[in-house]
């Protein structure tokens, strides 16, 4: 944990803005509008669930992933981490009508909360909810089995998440990490153990020798790999 900013701070579960609030509410009402399915799931979220906002990835990073997955043109998609479905069917979105999205979680509700959400989007055909642990479905995947990969579960275990996808990811794949920046306390004197644990998969990432890496202070901090050719 080099260059650390000296600061004491108490984790908070809202997730911090690293730009000027005014700044990031303007970017956000410049990103491309959400489509109705994903903007009934977001309110639908946040009218059932009180852990919503720490939870849901959002409009930005949705339309984030779903340019990406556009771009790269990728088909096998991998989004570890369903909650209500809100990155998977962003995901979706973005990918061709044969493109499939498979989507992990370990709590049963996610694939009950997100099935009438995928069942009324013209793109929900493309995800398969899956209820498992991460950590042990995927080191039971063949290698190169995804060429794109949205990594947003435990965060303790994201250096350990690291390895398990840089395997399953195809040469050309991308990889794309929430909350990096962890409210800001990958940068804190007393880090917790998550703080630790993000940070060191930071430090992993920005240093594997077949990867062009970009750490963005978007929301609450992304990290987007790719897995060079
Ligand atoms: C931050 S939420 C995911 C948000 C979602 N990607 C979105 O954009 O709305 C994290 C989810 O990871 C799940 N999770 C945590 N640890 C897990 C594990 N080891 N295996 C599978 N899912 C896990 C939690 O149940 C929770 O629903």
């Amino acid at each position: 944990m080099s260059d650390r900013v000296t600061k004491k701070t108490k984790e908070s579960k809202t997730p911090k803005q690293f730009v000027d609030v005014d700044i990031a509410q303007y970017c956000e009402a410049h990103c491309s509008l959400e489509s109705t399915d994903l903007a009934s799931l977001a309110a639908f979220t946040a009218e059932k669930r009180a852990d919503y906002q720490v939870n849901l990835s959002g409009r930005s990073v949705g339309q984030l992933l779903k340019l990406l997955v556009a771009l790269s043109g990728a088909k096998r998609i991998l989004d570890i981490g369903t909650f209500t479905g809100y990155s998977a069917l962003a995901m979706a979105e973005g990918a061709s009508q044969d493109g499939k999205v498979i989507t992990l979680d370990a709590n049963p509700l996610s694939e009950t909360f997100a099935a009438p959400f995928l069942a009324q989007s013209p793109h929900g055909h493309k995800v398969t909810c899956v209820t498992c642990f991460a950590h042990e479905w995927l080191p039971e995947q063949a290698a190169s089995s995804f060429d794109f990969i949205f990594l947003d579960a435990d965060k303790h275990r994201y250096p350990a998440y690291l390895s398990a996808c840089w395997r399953l990811l195809s040469p050309g794949g991308v990889l794309v990490a929430d909350n990096v920046l962890w409210g800001g306390h990958v940068v804190s004197a007393q880090p917790s153990s998550r703080a630790q644990a993000v940070d060191q998969f930071n430090q992993l990432a920005s240093r594997l020798p077949d990867a062009t890496a970009v750490c963005l202070p978007l929301r609450d901090g992304l990290m987007v790999l790719r897995k060079n050719c």
